[in-house]
Protein backbone atom coordinates (compact mmCIF):
# COMPACT_ATOMS: atom_id res chain seq x y z
CA UNK A 1 0.00 0.00 0.00
CA UNK A 2 1.60 3.50 -0.94
CA UNK A 3 -0.24 5.81 1.60
CA UNK A 4 1.38 9.19 1.79
CA UNK A 5 3.82 9.39 4.76
CA UNK A 6 4.59 12.28 6.82
CA UNK A 7 8.20 13.24 7.41
CA UNK A 8 8.94 15.13 11.01
CA UNK A 9 11.69 17.80 11.10
CA UNK A 10 14.13 18.03 13.20
CA UNK A 11 14.03 14.36 14.89
CA UNK A 12 14.13 11.30 13.06
CA UNK A 13 10.35 9.69 13.64
CA UNK A 14 11.33 7.11 16.09
CA UNK A 15 12.31 10.11 18.35
CA UNK A 16 8.92 12.13 17.78
CA UNK A 17 6.57 8.92 18.66
CA UNK A 18 9.01 8.59 21.78
CA UNK A 19 8.62 11.87 23.05
CA UNK A 20 4.96 11.88 22.82
CA UNK A 21 4.36 8.23 24.72
CA UNK A 22 6.65 9.37 27.33
CA UNK A 23 4.42 12.65 27.74
CA UNK A 24 1.76 10.60 28.08
CA UNK A 25 2.38 7.03 29.62
CA UNK A 26 3.92 8.06 32.58
CA UNK A 27 0.82 10.25 33.65
CA UNK A 28 -1.69 7.76 32.60
CA UNK A 29 -0.08 4.65 34.59
CA UNK A 30 0.38 6.68 37.54
CA UNK A 31 -3.57 7.71 37.23
CA UNK A 32 -3.97 4.01 37.30
CA UNK A 33 -1.98 2.90 39.84
CA UNK A 34 -3.57 6.32 42.52
CA UNK A 35 -7.06 4.98 41.19
CA UNK A 36 -6.58 1.27 42.13
CA UNK A 37 -4.77 2.43 45.73
CA UNK A 38 -7.06 5.44 46.89
CA UNK A 39 -10.16 3.32 47.62
CA UNK A 40 -7.63 0.37 49.29
CA UNK A 41 -6.28 3.05 51.87
CA UNK A 42 -9.63 5.23 52.20
CA UNK A 43 -11.23 1.63 53.52
CA UNK A 44 -8.21 0.86 56.04
CA UNK A 45 -8.88 4.38 57.28
CA UNK A 46 -12.62 3.89 57.34
CA UNK A 47 -12.10 0.30 59.17
CA UNK A 48 -9.01 1.52 61.87
CA UNK A 49 -10.43 5.42 61.98
CA UNK A 50 -7.03 6.75 61.28
CA UNK A 51 -7.71 9.82 59.22
CA UNK A 52 -3.80 9.89 57.78
CA UNK A 53 -5.15 7.02 55.75
CA UNK A 54 -7.90 9.02 54.48
CA UNK A 55 -5.92 12.23 53.71
CA UNK A 56 -3.71 10.37 52.02
CA UNK A 57 -6.44 8.70 49.57
CA UNK A 58 -8.29 12.41 49.16
CA UNK A 59 -5.00 13.63 48.06
CA UNK A 60 -3.93 10.96 45.29
CA UNK A 61 -7.18 11.50 44.30
CA UNK A 62 -6.44 15.01 43.77
CA UNK A 63 -3.89 14.66 41.65
CA UNK A 64 -5.27 12.74 39.39
CA UNK A 65 -7.64 15.15 38.84
CA UNK A 66 -4.98 17.62 38.20
CA UNK A 67 -3.31 15.09 35.82
CA UNK A 68 -6.46 13.92 34.26
CA UNK A 69 -6.62 16.33 31.40
CA UNK A 70 -3.06 17.22 30.90
CA UNK A 71 -2.77 13.02 30.57
CA UNK A 72 -5.71 12.35 28.31
CA UNK A 73 -4.57 15.79 25.81
CA UNK A 74 -1.09 14.47 25.43
CA UNK A 75 -2.49 10.98 24.74
CA UNK A 76 -4.54 12.40 21.88
CA UNK A 77 -1.03 12.74 19.86
CA UNK A 78 -0.23 9.47 19.57
CA UNK A 79 -2.77 8.21 17.24
CA UNK A 80 -2.25 11.63 15.51
CA UNK A 81 1.61 10.82 15.53
CA UNK A 82 0.91 7.42 14.05
CA UNK A 83 -1.64 8.75 11.19
CA UNK A 84 0.61 10.82 9.77
CA UNK A 85 4.08 8.63 9.78
CA UNK A 86 2.72 5.16 10.25
CA UNK A 87 -0.24 5.52 8.26
CA UNK A 88 -0.66 2.16 6.82
CA UNK A 89 -0.23 0.58 10.29
CA UNK A 90 -2.45 3.20 11.60
CA UNK A 91 -5.36 2.04 9.54
CA UNK A 92 -5.04 -1.71 9.49
CA UNK A 93 -4.32 -2.09 13.68
CA UNK A 94 -7.44 0.54 14.03
CA UNK A 95 -9.12 -1.64 12.04
CA UNK A 96 -8.62 -4.87 13.85
CA UNK A 97 -9.10 -3.34 17.28
CA UNK A 98 -12.30 -1.30 15.91
CA UNK A 99 -14.36 -2.86 19.06
CA UNK A 100 -12.28 -2.68 21.28
CA UNK A 101 -11.20 0.75 20.82
CA UNK A 102 -14.72 1.92 20.74
CA UNK A 103 -15.66 0.03 24.16
CA UNK A 104 -12.53 1.55 25.71
CA UNK A 105 -13.77 5.19 24.79
CA UNK A 106 -17.00 3.94 26.57
CA UNK A 107 -14.65 2.75 29.48
CA UNK A 108 -13.12 6.31 29.23
CA UNK A 109 -16.20 8.04 29.76
CA UNK A 110 -17.99 5.77 33.03
CA UNK A 111 -13.97 6.42 34.58
CA UNK A 112 -14.78 10.37 34.16
CA UNK A 113 -17.99 9.63 35.51
CA UNK A 114 -17.17 8.23 38.74
CA UNK A 115 -14.20 9.70 39.74
CA UNK A 116 -15.49 12.55 38.83
CA UNK A 117 -19.51 12.56 40.04
CA UNK A 118 -19.24 10.16 42.14
CA UNK A 119 -15.40 9.80 43.94
CA UNK A 120 -13.77 13.02 43.70
CA UNK A 121 -16.17 16.06 44.26
CA UNK A 122 -18.47 14.53 47.16
CA UNK A 123 -15.62 13.18 49.05
CA UNK A 124 -16.27 15.57 52.06
CA UNK A 125 -20.13 15.51 51.89
CA UNK A 126 -19.73 11.83 52.29
CA UNK A 127 -17.80 11.24 54.51
CA UNK A 128 -21.13 9.67 56.96
CA UNK A 129 -21.79 7.27 53.58
CA UNK A 130 -18.24 5.99 52.95
CA UNK A 131 -18.92 2.29 52.24
CA UNK A 132 -20.51 3.81 48.56
CA UNK A 133 -17.71 6.29 48.60
CA UNK A 134 -15.29 4.09 48.37
CA UNK A 135 -17.54 1.50 45.97
CA UNK A 136 -17.57 4.32 43.76
CA UNK A 137 -14.15 4.73 44.25
CA UNK A 138 -13.52 0.68 43.17
CA UNK A 139 -15.76 1.71 39.87
CA UNK A 140 -13.41 4.82 39.20
CA UNK A 141 -10.28 1.98 40.22
CA UNK A 142 -11.75 -1.12 37.56
CA UNK A 143 -12.66 1.52 34.67
CA UNK A 144 -9.34 2.44 34.90
CA UNK A 145 -8.07 -0.77 34.83
CA UNK A 146 -10.06 -1.82 32.04
CA UNK A 147 -8.72 1.00 29.72
CA UNK A 148 -5.03 0.02 30.36
CA UNK A 149 -6.48 -3.75 29.76
CA UNK A 150 -7.56 -2.87 26.11
CA UNK A 151 -4.50 -1.00 25.41
CA UNK A 152 -2.33 -3.63 26.67
CA UNK A 153 -3.80 -5.81 24.44
CA UNK A 154 -2.92 -3.80 21.25
CA UNK A 155 0.07 -3.33 22.49
CA UNK A 156 1.00 -6.74 23.52
CA UNK A 157 -0.13 -7.26 19.85
CA UNK A 158 2.29 -5.47 18.06
CA UNK A 159 4.93 -7.90 19.58
CA UNK A 160 3.13 -11.10 19.20
CA UNK A 161 0.16 -10.85 17.16
CA UNK A 162 -2.49 -13.56 17.65
CA UNK A 163 -3.72 -13.27 14.42
CA UNK A 164 -2.70 -11.63 11.16
CA UNK A 165 -2.40 -8.07 10.54
CA UNK A 166 -5.71 -7.34 7.93
CA UNK A 167 -5.49 -5.90 4.88
CA UNK A 168 -6.43 -2.17 4.27
CA UNK A 169 -9.75 -2.92 2.78
CA UNK A 170 -10.81 -5.70 5.24
CA UNK A 171 -13.00 -4.67 7.84
CA UNK A 172 -12.19 -6.99 10.72
CA UNK A 173 -13.68 -4.43 13.89
CA UNK A 174 -12.76 -7.74 16.06
CA UNK A 175 -10.68 -10.66 16.74
CA UNK A 176 -10.83 -12.76 20.12
CA UNK A 177 -7.12 -14.19 18.79
CA UNK A 178 -5.66 -10.86 18.05
CA UNK A 179 -6.80 -9.52 21.11
CA UNK A 180 -6.08 -12.27 23.30
CA UNK A 181 -2.54 -12.74 22.11
CA UNK A 182 0.27 -14.60 23.96
CA UNK A 183 2.02 -12.10 25.50
CA UNK A 184 -1.24 -9.79 26.80
CA UNK A 185 -1.87 -11.31 30.05
CA UNK A 186 2.11 -10.96 30.99
CA UNK A 187 1.78 -7.32 29.18
CA UNK A 188 -0.82 -6.19 31.31
CA UNK A 189 0.43 -8.04 34.78
CA UNK A 190 3.86 -6.91 34.10
CA UNK A 191 2.50 -3.37 33.86
CA UNK A 192 -0.08 -3.44 36.78
CA UNK A 193 2.83 -4.00 39.43
CA UNK A 194 5.41 -2.26 37.65
CA UNK A 195 2.73 0.90 37.90
CA UNK A 196 2.07 0.08 41.49
CA UNK A 197 5.84 0.00 42.31
CA UNK A 198 7.75 2.51 40.95
CA UNK A 199 4.47 4.90 41.55
CA UNK A 200 4.86 4.43 45.59
CA UNK A 201 8.04 4.27 45.78
CA UNK A 202 8.65 7.56 43.61
CA UNK A 203 5.63 9.27 46.18
CA UNK A 204 7.58 7.81 49.28
CA UNK A 205 10.75 9.52 47.85
CA UNK A 206 8.84 12.70 47.58
CA UNK A 207 6.78 12.36 50.85
CA UNK A 208 10.56 11.75 52.32
CA UNK A 209 11.74 15.22 50.87
CA UNK A 210 8.67 16.66 52.00
CA UNK A 211 8.84 15.65 55.75
CA UNK A 212 12.87 17.13 56.10
CA UNK A 213 10.95 20.84 55.15
CA UNK A 214 8.09 20.24 57.31
CA UNK A 215 8.55 22.63 60.35
CA UNK A 216 4.90 21.69 61.77
CA UNK A 217 5.49 18.46 63.95
CA UNK A 218 1.98 16.94 62.99
CA UNK A 219 2.44 17.58 59.69
CA UNK A 220 6.59 16.27 60.00
CA UNK A 221 4.89 12.67 61.78
CA UNK A 222 2.24 12.52 58.58
CA UNK A 223 5.19 12.97 56.03
CA UNK A 224 6.64 10.26 57.88
CA UNK A 225 4.02 7.94 57.96
CA UNK A 226 2.97 8.60 54.42
CA UNK A 227 6.16 7.84 52.94
CA UNK A 228 7.46 4.79 55.11
CA UNK A 229 3.91 3.26 53.69
CA UNK A 230 4.35 4.20 50.14
CA UNK A 231 7.93 3.18 49.72
CA UNK A 232 7.20 -0.17 51.17
CA UNK A 233 4.35 -0.90 49.23
CA UNK A 234 6.10 -0.31 46.55
CA UNK A 235 9.50 -2.39 47.15
CA UNK A 236 7.43 -5.22 48.19
CA UNK A 237 5.36 -4.86 44.68
CA UNK A 238 8.34 -4.43 42.97
CA UNK A 239 8.86 -8.99 43.55
CA UNK A 240 6.79 -9.88 41.25
CA UNK A 241 8.57 -8.47 38.51
CA UNK A 242 11.11 -10.94 38.62
CA UNK A 243 8.47 -13.77 38.22
CA UNK A 244 6.33 -11.81 35.31
CA UNK A 245 8.83 -10.75 33.66
CA UNK A 246 10.48 -14.19 32.91
CA UNK A 247 7.21 -15.44 32.00
CA UNK A 248 7.47 -12.57 29.67
CA UNK A 249 10.49 -13.53 28.12
CA UNK A 250 9.46 -16.95 28.01
CA UNK A 251 6.07 -16.16 25.94
CA UNK A 252 8.74 -13.85 23.43
CA UNK A 253 11.28 -16.47 23.26
CA UNK A 254 8.15 -19.06 21.90
CA UNK A 255 6.41 -16.24 19.42
CA UNK A 256 8.73 -13.65 19.23
CA UNK A 257 12.29 -15.02 18.70
CA UNK A 258 13.99 -11.94 17.08
CA UNK A 259 12.37 -9.52 19.37
CA UNK A 260 13.62 -11.95 22.83
CA UNK A 261 17.12 -12.11 21.22
CA UNK A 262 17.17 -8.52 20.59
CA UNK A 263 16.79 -7.92 24.16
CA UNK A 264 19.17 -10.96 25.21
CA UNK A 265 22.38 -9.50 23.91
CA UNK A 266 20.69 -8.26 20.74
CA UNK A 267 20.83 -4.56 19.50
CA UNK A 268 18.37 -4.07 22.93
CA UNK A 269 20.35 -5.66 25.40
CA UNK A 270 21.87 -1.84 26.49
CA UNK A 271 19.00 -0.52 27.19
CA UNK A 272 17.85 -3.57 29.24
CA UNK A 273 21.26 -3.54 31.09
CA UNK A 274 20.67 0.29 32.34
CA UNK A 275 17.29 -1.42 33.16
CA UNK A 276 18.57 -3.36 35.58
CA UNK A 277 21.32 -1.25 36.61
CA UNK A 278 18.88 1.17 38.06
CA UNK A 279 16.85 -1.81 39.33
CA UNK A 280 19.66 -2.55 41.52
CA UNK A 281 20.29 0.88 42.74
CA UNK A 282 16.39 1.11 43.73
CA UNK A 283 16.99 -1.98 45.49
CA UNK A 284 20.55 -1.27 47.33
CA UNK A 285 19.32 2.26 48.37
CA UNK A 286 15.37 0.80 49.11
CA UNK A 287 16.34 -2.08 50.48
CA UNK A 288 19.07 -0.26 52.73
CA UNK A 289 16.45 2.52 54.03
CA UNK A 290 13.30 0.03 54.57
CA UNK A 291 15.69 -2.20 57.15
CA UNK A 292 16.95 0.78 59.09
CA UNK A 293 13.16 1.38 59.11
CA UNK A 294 11.54 -1.77 59.88
CA UNK A 295 11.08 -3.83 63.05
CA UNK A 296 8.30 -5.61 62.44
CA UNK A 297 9.39 -9.44 61.39
CA UNK A 298 6.69 -9.66 58.82
CA UNK A 299 7.57 -6.76 56.71
CA UNK A 300 11.44 -7.55 57.55
CA UNK A 301 10.86 -11.13 56.41
CA UNK A 302 8.33 -10.33 53.64
CA UNK A 303 11.56 -8.04 51.90
CA UNK A 304 14.08 -11.14 53.03
CA UNK A 305 11.46 -13.54 50.68
CA UNK A 306 11.79 -11.33 48.02
CA UNK A 307 15.12 -10.53 47.84
CA UNK A 308 15.69 -14.22 47.85
CA UNK A 309 13.35 -14.99 45.35
CA UNK A 310 15.11 -12.71 43.17
CA UNK A 311 18.09 -14.30 43.43
CA UNK A 312 16.52 -17.73 42.24
CA UNK A 313 15.18 -15.90 39.14
CA UNK A 314 18.67 -15.28 38.45
CA UNK A 315 19.67 -19.20 39.52
CA UNK A 316 17.25 -20.10 36.18
CA UNK A 317 18.56 -18.04 34.18
CA UNK A 318 21.45 -19.12 31.65
CA UNK A 319 24.59 -18.24 33.04
CA UNK A 320 26.51 -15.40 31.46
CA UNK A 321 29.39 -15.60 29.68
CA UNK A 322 31.13 -12.34 30.55
CA UNK A 323 33.96 -12.73 32.80
CA UNK A 324 37.36 -14.09 32.60
CA UNK A 325 36.74 -17.53 33.75
CA UNK A 326 33.16 -18.17 32.47
CA UNK A 327 29.99 -18.83 33.66
CA UNK A 328 30.96 -20.63 36.74
CA UNK A 329 32.66 -16.93 37.60
CA UNK A 330 29.47 -15.41 36.60
CA UNK A 331 27.51 -18.00 39.36
CA UNK A 332 29.68 -17.05 41.94
CA UNK A 333 30.45 -14.01 41.23
CA UNK A 334 26.64 -12.62 42.07
CA UNK A 335 25.95 -15.36 44.91
CA UNK A 336 28.95 -13.24 46.51
CA UNK A 337 27.08 -9.68 45.76
CA UNK A 338 23.83 -11.60 47.30
CA UNK A 339 24.80 -12.40 50.06
CA UNK A 340 27.00 -8.97 50.86
CA UNK A 341 24.06 -7.42 50.20
CA UNK A 342 21.90 -9.40 52.60
CA UNK A 343 24.62 -8.84 55.15
CA UNK A 344 24.15 -5.28 54.68
CA UNK A 345 20.66 -4.79 54.87
CA UNK A 346 20.96 -7.00 58.52
CA UNK A 347 23.76 -4.49 59.67
CA UNK A 348 21.57 -1.57 58.19
CA UNK A 349 18.60 -3.18 60.71
CA UNK A 350 20.86 -2.26 63.81
CA UNK A 351 21.69 0.95 63.07
CA UNK A 352 18.50 2.57 62.93
CA UNK A 353 18.70 5.84 61.97
CA UNK A 354 16.08 6.24 59.78
CA UNK A 355 15.48 9.73 60.23
CA UNK A 356 18.67 11.08 58.47
CA UNK A 357 18.60 13.38 56.11
CA UNK A 358 20.71 11.47 54.15
CA UNK A 359 18.39 8.36 53.56
CA UNK A 360 15.59 11.14 52.88
CA UNK A 361 17.64 11.63 49.38
CA UNK A 362 18.28 7.94 49.34
CA UNK A 363 14.62 7.14 48.97
CA UNK A 364 13.93 9.81 46.68
CA UNK A 365 16.99 8.77 44.35
CA UNK A 366 15.39 4.93 44.75
CA UNK A 367 12.22 6.75 43.51
CA UNK A 368 13.94 8.11 40.71
CA UNK A 369 15.94 5.32 39.57
CA UNK A 370 12.36 2.88 39.81
CA UNK A 371 10.95 5.25 37.37
CA UNK A 372 13.68 5.64 35.01
CA UNK A 373 13.52 1.60 35.05
CA UNK A 374 10.03 1.45 34.21
CA UNK A 375 10.93 4.03 31.17
CA UNK A 376 13.90 1.82 29.81
CA UNK A 377 11.48 -1.31 29.95
CA UNK A 378 8.91 0.67 27.62
CA UNK A 379 11.72 1.53 25.52
CA UNK A 380 13.36 -2.14 25.40
CA UNK A 381 10.05 -3.79 24.55
CA UNK A 382 9.74 -1.13 21.44
CA UNK A 383 13.30 -1.43 20.46
CA UNK A 384 13.31 -4.77 20.80
CA UNK A 385 10.52 -5.13 17.88
CA UNK A 386 12.38 -2.94 15.29
CA UNK A 387 12.05 -2.72 12.43
CA UNK A 388 8.65 -3.78 12.79
CA UNK A 389 5.48 -2.06 13.25
CA UNK A 390 3.86 -5.54 13.80
CA UNK A 391 6.10 -8.45 14.38
CA UNK A 392 6.64 -10.65 11.06
CA UNK A 393 3.46 -8.55 9.32
CA UNK A 394 4.68 -5.13 8.67
CA UNK A 395 7.48 -3.22 8.52
CA UNK A 396 8.29 0.11 9.21
CA UNK A 397 8.77 2.63 6.44
CA UNK A 398 11.76 3.91 7.43
CA UNK A 399 13.54 0.51 7.87
CA UNK A 400 17.01 0.13 7.11
CA UNK A 401 17.94 -2.36 4.88
CA UNK A 402 21.00 -2.99 7.82
CA UNK A 403 17.52 -3.70 10.06
CA UNK A 404 16.68 -6.22 8.03
CA UNK A 405 19.93 -8.17 7.74
CA UNK A 406 20.26 -8.55 11.32
CA UNK A 407 16.54 -9.69 11.82
CA UNK A 408 17.07 -12.50 8.84
CA UNK A 409 20.97 -13.57 11.27
CA UNK A 410 18.49 -13.45 14.47
CA UNK A 411 15.73 -15.95 12.84
CA UNK A 412 18.10 -18.08 10.52
CA UNK A 413 21.09 -18.47 12.93
CA UNK A 414 20.59 -17.04 16.41
CA UNK A 415 17.57 -18.99 17.26
CA UNK A 416 18.50 -22.37 16.50
CA UNK A 417 21.60 -21.58 18.57
CA UNK A 418 19.39 -20.43 21.25
CA UNK A 419 22.09 -18.43 23.40
CA UNK A 420 22.60 -15.12 21.91
CA UNK A 421 23.71 -12.93 19.44
CA UNK A 422 26.80 -12.03 21.78
CA UNK A 423 28.60 -15.82 20.82
CA UNK A 424 29.17 -14.20 17.10
CA UNK A 425 31.45 -12.04 18.93
CA UNK A 426 33.17 -14.31 21.08
CA UNK A 427 33.89 -16.71 17.78
CA UNK A 428 37.07 -16.28 17.01
CA UNK A 429 37.64 -17.35 13.43
CA UNK A 430 35.57 -14.89 12.03
CA UNK A 431 35.36 -16.83 8.42
CA UNK A 432 32.15 -15.62 7.63
CA UNK A 433 31.85 -16.85 4.17
CA UNK A 434 32.95 -20.60 5.02
CA UNK A 435 31.26 -20.46 8.19
CA UNK A 436 28.00 -19.94 6.70
CA UNK A 437 28.39 -22.02 4.05
CA UNK A 438 28.77 -24.74 6.35
CA UNK A 439 25.86 -23.61 8.35
CA UNK A 440 23.57 -23.76 5.51
CA UNK A 441 24.61 -27.60 4.79
CA UNK A 442 22.69 -28.07 8.73
CA UNK A 443 19.53 -30.47 8.34
CA UNK A 444 16.53 -28.11 8.47
CA UNK A 445 18.02 -25.15 7.42
CA UNK A 446 16.94 -23.27 4.65
CA UNK A 447 18.25 -20.29 3.51
CA UNK A 448 18.26 -19.20 -0.17
CA UNK A 449 21.34 -17.42 -1.85
CA UNK A 450 20.55 -14.20 -1.57
CA UNK A 451 19.52 -14.65 2.49
CA UNK A 452 23.15 -16.32 2.92
CA UNK A 453 25.07 -13.48 0.83
CA UNK A 454 22.63 -11.14 3.49
CA UNK A 455 23.80 -12.50 6.08
CA UNK A 456 27.94 -12.85 5.86
CA UNK A 457 28.04 -9.22 4.75
CA UNK A 458 25.66 -8.66 7.98
CA UNK A 459 28.32 -10.68 9.99
CA UNK A 460 31.64 -9.50 8.31
CA UNK A 461 30.55 -6.18 8.99
CA UNK A 462 29.47 -5.89 12.91
CA UNK A 463 31.49 -9.08 13.86
C1 LIG B 1 19.99 -26.25 12.65
C2 LIG B 1 20.53 -25.45 13.71
C3 LIG B 1 21.59 -24.41 13.34
C4 LIG B 1 21.44 -23.34 12.53
C5 LIG B 1 20.20 -22.89 11.78
C6 LIG B 1 22.70 -22.62 12.58
N1 LIG B 1 23.58 -23.28 13.37
FE1 LIG B 1 25.48 -22.67 13.78
N2 LIG B 1 25.81 -24.41 14.76
C7 LIG B 1 24.86 -25.40 14.98
C8 LIG B 1 25.51 -26.54 15.59
C9 LIG B 1 24.81 -27.83 16.02
C10 LIG B 1 26.89 -26.19 15.74
C11 LIG B 1 28.01 -27.08 16.25
C12 LIG B 1 28.01 -27.18 17.73
C13 LIG B 1 28.70 -26.02 18.32
O1 LIG B 1 29.91 -25.85 18.03
O2 LIG B 1 28.09 -25.27 19.08
C14 LIG B 1 27.03 -24.85 15.22
C15 LIG B 1 28.22 -24.12 15.25
C16 LIG B 1 28.33 -22.78 14.82
C17 LIG B 1 29.49 -21.97 15.01
C18 LIG B 1 30.78 -22.41 15.60
C19 LIG B 1 30.75 -22.24 17.08
C20 LIG B 1 32.14 -22.41 17.66
O3 LIG B 1 32.37 -21.77 18.69
O4 LIG B 1 32.94 -23.17 17.10
C21 LIG B 1 29.22 -20.76 14.48
C22 LIG B 1 30.09 -19.54 14.45
C23 LIG B 1 27.88 -20.81 13.97
N3 LIG B 1 27.37 -22.06 14.23
C24 LIG B 1 27.24 -19.77 13.33
C25 LIG B 1 26.02 -19.90 12.69
C26 LIG B 1 25.48 -18.93 11.79
C27 LIG B 1 26.16 -17.64 11.36
C28 LIG B 1 24.28 -19.41 11.38
C29 LIG B 1 23.32 -18.78 10.38
C30 LIG B 1 23.81 -18.69 9.04
C31 LIG B 1 24.06 -20.68 12.03
N4 LIG B 1 25.14 -20.93 12.84
C32 LIG B 1 22.93 -21.44 11.89
C33 LIG B 1 23.52 -25.33 14.68
C34 LIG B 1 22.96 -24.40 13.84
Amino acid sequence: MDLPVIEPPIAPRWVWMEEVTYSHIPIATLITAFLVLAPIFEYIGYRTKDSRYDRLAKSMVVFCMILYSPGAALGTGIPIFIIGMWPEFWSRWSNLFFWPLIVQFIFFLLDVFFLFFCYYLPWDKMQNRKRLHIFFGVMTAIFGLLIQAVWDALGAYMTTPGAPLPAVNDPVGWSPQAFFNPSYPYLFFHRFFANISWTMLLMGGVFALKYLRQKDDKEKAYFGFVSDLTFTIGFVAFFMMPFIGWGFAKVLQQKAPVAFHSIMGGHASSFFMIKMGLISIMLFLGGGYLFTRHKRKFIIGLMTAGIISSYLVLQWHPALDWLPGGPFVWRVSYTVLFLAFLIYLWMMKREGLHNRTIWKWAMFTAGLAAFFAFTFGGFTRSRARQPYNVYEQLVKVEVLPRELDRTLLYKKCVTCHHKTPKDFERYGKKDWPTRVAIERKRDGVSMSDEEAERITRYLKEHY
